[in-house]
């Protein structure tokens, strides 16, 4: 399959799931107020990765994090691929100095945008292309 469809109705604040695709594992998370509050008092400068590797935007947009999220008035979802970009390990989700993800296989952790913020892993981690086809659902692909 190429694409596939996700009901995120049950997905309360501060909850994720991981469904497969195209055989990867791709994270779905509705942030918490907090969450997206941290990513968002981060300035661009101060990112390893400043580019958005959000394949339903500009390929050279800016990795603030609205453009990291499913965008304006879905800013909490946010849906990437959980593969870290160092050698392909699948990150922990909350944890590491970041509150975002973890990848235990080198040590590279991600904030709570997926954003790469320290170790080995040179990008953030990929938003794959994917849209809201109703409130509660998301097709990836
Ligand atoms: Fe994730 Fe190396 S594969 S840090």
């Amino acid at each position: 399959l190429s694409s596939v469809e996700v009901d995120v109705a049950a997905l309360e604040p501060g909850m994720s799931l991981t469904v497969k695709w195209r055989g990867k594992p791709v994270f779905v998370r509705n942030r918490t107020e907090q969450e997206i509050e941290a990513a968002r008092a981060v300035k661009l400068e101060e990112l390893k990765d400043p580019v958005a590797r959000n394949a339903n935007i500009a390929s050279d947009a800016p990795a603030n994090d609205i453009d990291r999220s499913a965008g304006e008035g879905k800013e909490n979802w946010l849906v990437m691929v959980g593969v870290c970009t160092h050698l392909g390990c699948i990150p922990l989700g909350q944890q590491g100095d970041f509150g975002g993800w973890f990848c235990p296989c080198h040590g590279s952790h991600y904030d709570t945008a997926g954003r790469i913020r320290k170790g080995p892993a040179p990008e953030n981690m990929t938003v794959p292309v994917f849209e809201f086809i109703s409130d509660t659902k998301i097709r990836i692909g």
